[in-house]
């Protein structure tokens, strides 16, 4: 599909619409990214989902087997009991000659300098302008807005993206930062929206997760294309380590143990671990027995497009949000 919008998330990245799949734990592998990226858009490796730095190396080649469009990878700095040896994976990065990286996180301030330093660009996801300001002094090019609807780590300060897009257009326009929305985006009246209010482009997780391509049984899928908005929870708010959950038996197990000993990640530690989940997604299919970030985008899911076709349709409805609805309600002495 020929590009729809030129901005400059599209122009920085090479890519032909501004739309930018982001890191999932567990399901951004070689597959999903070069599925994103044949469409256009700029799909995501999550490197820590793989064991090794030399297992992120196969991974980057083989995604370069699948689509000669360019690809990012993602670096989750998260608190981790042991965590992984992130200098290893910058070092594969870039001798690989990746050059998008999305960061998210703690601390990232050290990691943004050495992938700044090995040529990359750097786009720093995160939910508050100060983290983004911070992050903006070591470097990063680009900052990715996730707002409270947001899957994965939606913070502490719970401001939803109609506040906080408006709020990031102001303080980063003053900056010179270019930005991306994301969050509970999975529609094209949503990216004109975003791109109204001064993004360049959006950021999408749990849209793709619910794609062909994404790496995942197709029991989650369904389970998520049956799922209204109301059907996510957030655990580990006393931890200050918030997650935005799919609301399912386990994640409500975990919400209790939490309550009855708040603060205490001994009790939450066996519900939440990513090995568990692993299972579900890959294996069993088991809608209720792990605990797995998903968005209240959901509520907006019907539908296992192809990433192609859901790229495609979401550029086509942002446009039409411009063309067949914007422009007809203006009054017409004022265009
Ligand atoms: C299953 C799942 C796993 C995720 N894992 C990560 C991750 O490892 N690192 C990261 O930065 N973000 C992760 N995210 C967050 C997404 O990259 C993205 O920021 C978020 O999903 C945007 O919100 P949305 O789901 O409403 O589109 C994950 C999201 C999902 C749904």
């Amino acid at each position: 599909m020929a590009p729809v919008f030129k901005t400059k998330m599209t122009e920085m990245l090479g890519i032909e619409h501004p739309i930018m799949q982001g890191g999932m734990h567990y399901l951004s592998y070689a597959k999903l990214a070069a599925a994103v990226s044949n469409a256009g858009g700029c799909g995501i490796l999550t490197a820590v989902t793989q064991p090794t730095p030399e297992d992120l190396r196969k991974e980057i080649r083989l995604t370069r087997t699948l689509t000669d469009k360019p690809f990012g990878v993602n670096l989750s700095f998260l608190p981790a009991a042991t965590p992984p040896d992130y200098d290893a994976y910058i070092k594969v990065i870039l001798e690989e000659n990746i050059k998008i990286v999305e960061t998210a996180g703690n601390n990232p301030g050290k990691y943004i300098e050495k992938l700044k330093a090995g040529g990359a660009i750097v786009i720093h996801k995160c939910v508050t302008v100060r983290h983004a300001k911070t992050a903006v002094k070591y470097g990063a090019d680009m900052i990715s807005m996730d707002g409270f609807e947001c899957a994965g780590h939606p913070g502490m300060d719970d401001v939803g993206g109609l506040v906080l897009f408006p709020i990031a257009a102001r303080e980063f326009a003053k900056m010179g930062v270019p930005w991306i929305a994301s969050g509970g985006i999975g529609n094209g009246d949503q990216v004109a929206a975003c791109l109204a209010m001064g993004a360049e482009g959006v950021n999408c997780g749990t849209r793709f997760m619910v794609t062909q391509e994404a790496p995942m049984h197709d029991n989650i899928k369904q389970r998520l294309v049956e799922a209204d908005h109301t059907q996510t929870t957030l655990i580990l708010r006393t931890l200050k380590n918030t997650e935005r959950t799919f609301k399912n038996a386990e994640a409500l197990k975990a919400a209790e143990a939490e309550r009855q000993s708040p603060g205490d990640i001994n009790v939450v530690r066996k519900f939440i671990a990513g090995s568990k989940y692993k299972v579900s997604f890959h294996e069993t299919g088991n809608t209720e027995d792990s605990v797995w970030s998903c968005g209240q985008v959901i509520g907006l899911i019907d539908d296992i497009p192809t990433c192609n076709d859901l790229v495609e349709r979401m550029m086509n409805d942002a446009k039409s949000a411009v063309v067949d609805r914007m422009k007809t309600i203006m009054v017409h002495s004022s265009l």
